[in-house]
């Protein structure tokens, strides 16, 4: 075991002594101690892949937060469906109400201790609120198989065989988020690159095409989990529900065109693409530098004590995300034989918005944004026109849906 590695077997021990403690006798630097080193075991062990458990860097999970706080109501109630040691709840608004579920009993108890939260220990898949959140949060458990008593509940993604519903653990996270966040609601999840175009996947970003609205794919580099021994390639996947009844509609805009094209003008109509009425450009962005390399020390590139993540934010907390500087480009699925879901970025660094970005932002963070509805053009919505880069067009529609739900409870009551 290397040095590192050590000093995190040291730190989950002692944890382990903390949490065996009565309650009063745990101190304020116990605390502490369990907020900076307990980590359970993923990675740790030759494998021990201990459910996925490979908690994720404060700086991301705060990230998160940043680029969503912005976004929710207040009192928001939020979901951590696999809260490991709560490492997403340290930065959560101070007036929203946070569940936080954990299968693992140390992993549960230490979210307990630390913060204010319900904390549930049990399995996600068991918790069974409907349309309920305003935000689903976390880094669910990766490339594990999930499975739970099929209840008669109707599953897009996730299979049924004999009597139990059984999955791959990102995908089925992904669907129990969509189905327990509330239509308007976030979902941001740090999330395997593979899901983007991965055959496993496929169901799932036909569910996402017909559910949720993508709002931000940003892709991180490996040293990002170099903490927990692993350096798997991860996305932030940031998306919003749509309402049942957004409809998906054929882009207006048929024609695109881009700099470094690299097929002929007429690629949509090669296909049969539609989106969510309301869908946005999407935003795209790859880090290139988390903070830190892949042995842990700090870089600093920009001696600023900056991160390409705070630079990031910056983008965010405009009131849209299609910065007037980030040239929209063809979506990257462009030149992909078959395309089951219009939706997502496939991931490669080939991809016409990537190349742009990356000698656009040779120094920062590589982004750009994808066109989805259009060029800006006008689509009709409700018997109007609206912008196709229009960000409100979303909450419009959120809002008519709910207003329609009011009415009708008046009505019927
Ligand atoms: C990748 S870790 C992330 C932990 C935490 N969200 C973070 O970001 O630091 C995944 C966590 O999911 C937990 N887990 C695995 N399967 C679960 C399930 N079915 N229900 C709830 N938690 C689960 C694991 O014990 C682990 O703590």
């Amino acid at each position: 075991m290397g040095k590192a590695d050590r000093k995190r077997w040291d730190g989950n021990v002692k944890s382990l002594e903390i949490i065996n403690k009565s309650k009063n006798d745990i101190t304020k630097e116990d605390m502490q101690f369990l907020k900076e080193n307990y980590t359970s075991s993923g990675g740790l062990l030759p494998n021990s892949f201990a459910n996925g458990a490979f908690h994720t860097p404060p700086a991301v999970a705060k990230f998160i937060w940043d680029v969503l706080k912005p976004r929710l109501p207040e009192k928001a109630k939020i979901l951590e469906p696999s809260a490991g040691s709560g490492v997403f709840l340290e930065h959560s608004p101070e007036d929203s109400k946070v569940t936080a579920i954990e299968l693992d009993s140390t992993s549960a108890k230490v979210t307990d201790l630390l913060y204010d939260a319900e904390v549930i220990e049990g399995d996600a898949f068991n918790h069974k609120r409907r349309n309920y959140y305003d935000a689903v949060i976390g880094n669910p458990p990766f490339g594990i198989s999930v499975e739970w008593e099929d209840d008669g509940e109707e599953w897009q993604a996730v299979n049924k065989t004999k009597g139990k519903r059984k999955g791959k653990s990102e995908v089925a996270f992904i669907e129990h988020a969509i189905k327990s966040v509330k239509p308007g609601g976030y979902i941001a999840f740090v999330l395997p690159m593979g899901l983007a175009y991965g055959n496993y996947a496929k169901k799932l970003r036909k569910y996402m095409l017909d559910t949720v609205w993508q709002v931000a794919t940003i892709m991180l580099p490996a040293e990002t989990f170099q903490h927990v021994g692993t350096s798997v390639a991860t996305q932030i996947l940031i998306l919003r529900k749509a309402t049942p009844n957004a409809r998906l509609i054929e882009p207006v805009t048929k024609k695109w065109g881009s700099n470094f094209r690299r097929g002929g003008w007429d690629d949509i109509t090669n296909y049969d693409a539609t989106f969510l009425e309301g869908q946005t450009p999407a935003y795209f962005a790859k880090i290139n530098d988390i903070g830190w390399d892949k042995k842990g020390r700090m870089t600093d590139l920009g001696e600023d004590g900056e991160t390409q993540l705070d630079e990031l934010v910056r983008d965010f907390l405009d009131d849209n995300l299609m910065r007037e500087n980030l040239y929209p480009h063809i979506p990257s699925w462009h030149g992909i034989k078959e395309c089951d879901a219009f939706f997502f970025s496939h991931g490669n660094d080939t991809c016409d918005g990537y190349r742009d970005a990356s000698l656009t932002f040779r120094d920062g963070v590589y982004r750009w944004n994808e066109l989805t509805l259009g060029a800006g053009d006008e689509a009709t919505w409700n018997g109007e026109e609206v912008s196709t880069f229009d960000f409100d067009w979303q909450d419009q529609i959120v809002d008519e849906y709910i207003h329609s739900l009011e009415n009708n409870k008046k009505f019927a009551g």
